[in-house]
């Protein structure tokens, strides 16, 4: 899983009346990156704002924008595609077309288009100005929208180009690709609550110093996207990293060994499947001085406390049904480091990375695991971490399945 999730899927974009429509020449340009196949339908209005040779050279496609102007026969082609496509993303879609689409209204190609198309595969992203957004007559076609089964991707908060600030700007590329992403993913862990930790801890020595590693919690925090984009209840507890929050994941923020030792063992138990890729201090400073301790008077040596092995303590009262996934950040004998605590720990499975190198392991964007587990070892390619995270996953929901007999029963189509 997890490879290019957008490569080959058809997706008609929409592009109506408004100034935003220059950001979604940003977005058609990333999806066909992405290998996706990408249409482009324009309103009347919609090409006052960009032109459709702009999309059509993004798209590598040509642009519809009326009709009939390749005559009946190809208009009822591009309608053909659109009851194909995957998904149909109309972005911006304008107060105007927002009405037209609550009413049924086929008057033009995008709107005939929409008609035509599986609601289920209908995604609206609107943007306008916040009046108009928050107008009772546009709230209530959006009401409408949603009943006929069409996903609506709420406009952003802030500055707008008429420069009113309020509800209205155009939901984020991040945000919406996010999305659609797990709209093109399997939702086999739909119903699981999944719990992830990830990054580094920080023990403190005083209020301006602290012992830590060098965990990025790049790879926890594939791991939380990826078990979200597969429909799981994701709740990431994370040490201090510079990541923004993965998009519909409930993210726990700690400090310390301690912090996350209290945040997981207080949540752990409601949650089907533990994924500890966190990179957790062993020891703490014994004193955590109140002042910052001054050069002159600090002392050769700081004594170190142990800190309690969290997944240790899982492993002890691991309840029956439940998966339990350790990592180990390993430089050498990486396998039988792996076996030694796959055993204490009594863990279903450890991931070990190697550290070693540099593309691999802390702070890298890539990763190669090696899985440990009682059937043995399995090494995985290497990997974006992203790719990594989802052929764990892939492990995890086989794993559900021989520990839980109902997990063979959740949906498993994308
Ligand atoms: O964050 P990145 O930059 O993306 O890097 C990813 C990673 C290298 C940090 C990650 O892939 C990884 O290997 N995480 C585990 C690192 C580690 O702490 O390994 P360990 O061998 O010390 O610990 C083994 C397991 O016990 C881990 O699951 C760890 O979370 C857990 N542990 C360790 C100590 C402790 N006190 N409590 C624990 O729960």
């Amino acid at each position: 899983m997890e490879a290019n999730l957008f490569a080959g899927k058809r997706i008609v974009v929409g592009v109506t009346g408004s100034i935003a429509a220059f950001k979604v020449a940003g977005w058609v340009s990333d999806l066909a990156k992405e290998e996706a196949q990408v249409m482009v339908v324009m309103t009347t209005a919609a090409e006052r704002f960009v032109t459709p040779l702009t999309f059509a050279a993004l798209s590598g496609n040509t642009v519809h924008t009326t009709m009939f102007a390749d005559g009946a026969a190809e208009s009822m082609a591009h309608i053909e595609l659109a009851r194909e496509a995957d998904c149909l993303l109309i972005a911006p879609a304008s107060a105007d077309v927002m009405a037209k689409l609550a009413a049924g209204l086929a008057d033009d190609l995008l709107t005939t288009t929409v008609l035509a198309a599986n609601p289920a595969a209908v995604v609206v992203c609107p943007a306008m100005n916040s009046r108009m957004y928050a107008h009772p007559a546009t709230q209530r076609n959006l009401a409408i929208l949603r009943q006929l089964g069409y996903a609506i991707i709420e406009p952003a908060t802030g500055m707008m180009a008429c420069k009113e600030e309020g509800q209205g700007r155009l939901a984020e590329w991040e945000e919406v690709k996010e999305r659609l992403a797990r709209r093109f993913s399997p939702q086999d862990l739909r119903g699981v609550r999944v719990l992830v930790t990830a990054g580094p801890t920080r023990e403190a020595i005083d209020p301006a110093r602290y012992i830590s590693n060098r965990s990025s919690g790049k790879m926890g925090y594939a791991i939380a996207r990826g078990a979200w984009r597969r429909g799981a209840e994701v709740v990431l507890i994370s040490g201090p990293t510079a990541l923004p929050p993965p998009l519909g994941v409930k993210l726990v923020k700690v400090t310390s060994a301690m912090e996350m030792h209290d945040s997981v063992l207080s949540l752990a138990d409601d949650c089907q499947v533990v994924i500890k890729a966190a990179a957790v201090a062993d020891f703490r400073p014994e004193v955590r001085h109140r002042h910052k301790v001054k050069k002159e008077q600090a002392a050769d040596e700081i004594r170190l406390a142990k800190n309690p092995d969290i997944l240790f303590t899982l492993g002890q009262c691991k309840r029956p049904g439940q998966v339990l996934i350790g990592f180990a950040a390993e430089s050498d004998d990486l396998l039988g480091e792996g076996r030694r605590k796959l055993a204490k720990k009594n863990l279903d499975l450890i991931a070990v990375n190697d550290i070693g190198g540099s593309d691999t392991g802390f702070e890298a964007e890539s990763n190669q695991l090696h899985l440990v587990s009682a059937s043995g070892v399995e090494t995985l390619p290497h990997v974006s971490k992203l790719h990594c995270a989802g052929l764990l996953l892939d492990r995890v929901v086989q794993r559900l399945t021989e520990v839980s007999p109902a997990a063979s029963s959740r949906d498993s189509s994308a």
